[in-house]
């Protein structure tokens, strides 16, 4: 259906969670259109997603090489919505921490804003089940993007949002190149520099019950490095633009 909502979800060896969030989605938001973007997860995701989509035309499946990295396979989709006319795209993870129920409160705002952002960091906001140090690993590494590149965003690694499409389009997809939370970082990053307006909607994100995450320290490791060089070559704007 194009004129739609399509959400999309990345997944890696999600196949304990992924039928239970496909049927709480469909419930919540029976009209938006649903993409699993699988990278042939070893654990049979990518077969089980078929399955679901076999059974509802308002399931789609990209199935993909191998594992790229989440920020690659929300690059094929985004391609795949856009070139089939969504007009809003949405990021959610499969393991449950983002629940369907809150996708229509991010929805909601769509009409006020390009770019919409879960957020566990703003009043109403919440985190449940994580351990205090990937708690202080979410919330340090807001802060520090929120003071190296000048930005407002309480939580600017979350990824559970929702995108104009023509917004996203705006934001030269081809250059991106970082993945994991960084990916997340670059694309705010560059919807914030072009003057679009995000907006920012407490979720609670639960912990994942099932399978394991995929975020490691090498992924921490780029988002910091990105997100210093950022801002350097920002600052660094500004004050040759001055002098
Ligand atoms: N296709 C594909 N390929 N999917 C992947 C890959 C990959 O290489 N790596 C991870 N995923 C999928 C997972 O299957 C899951 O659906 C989602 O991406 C998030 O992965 P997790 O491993 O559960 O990440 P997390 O819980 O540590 O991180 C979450 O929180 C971060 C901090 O807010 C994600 O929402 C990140 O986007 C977010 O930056
Ligand atoms: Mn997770």
């Amino acid at each position: 259906m194009s004129g739609g909502v399509l959400v999309i979800i990345p997944t890696y060896n999600e196949s304990e969670s992924l039928p239970g969030v496909i049927e709480r989605l469909r419930r919540a938001v029976p009209d938006a259109d649903v993409l699993i973007a699988d990278d042939n997860s070893p654990d049979g995701t990518g077969l089980l997603a078929d399955e679901l989509a076999a059974h509802d035309s308002h399931i789609h499946v990209l199935h993909r090489a191998g594992k790229e990295g989440l920020g690659k396979a929300y690059l094929a989709g985004f391609a795949w919505g856009l070139e089939r006319d969504y007009e809003v795209l949405v990021e959610m993870d499969a393991d449950g921490s983002h629940r369907p129920e809150e996708l229509p409160r991010l929805l909601a705002q769509m009409p006020h804003a390009d770019v919409v952002l879960g957020s566990r960091w703003v009043p109403g906001g919440a985190v449940v089940n994580w351990p205090a140090s990937r708690r202080l690993l979410s919330q340090g590494g807001s802060l520090y993007t929120r003071m190296a590149l000048g930005i407002p965003t309480r939580d600017a690694t979350g990824g559970y949002r929702a995108y104009r499409a023509s917004a996203l389009a705006s934001l030269d997809l081809a250059t991106v190149e970082s993945n994991g939370y960084c990916f997340q970082i670059d694309l705010l990053w560059r919807a914030l520099q072009r003057g679009l307006v995000v907006r920012e909607v407490p979720i609670t994100f639960g912990e994942r019950e099932a399978g394991t995450s995929k975020m490691s320290n090498r992924i921490v490791r780029e988002a910091l490095l990105n997100v210093t060089r950022w801002g350097a070559s920002h600052r660094w704007a500004q004050v040759s633009r001055r002098s």
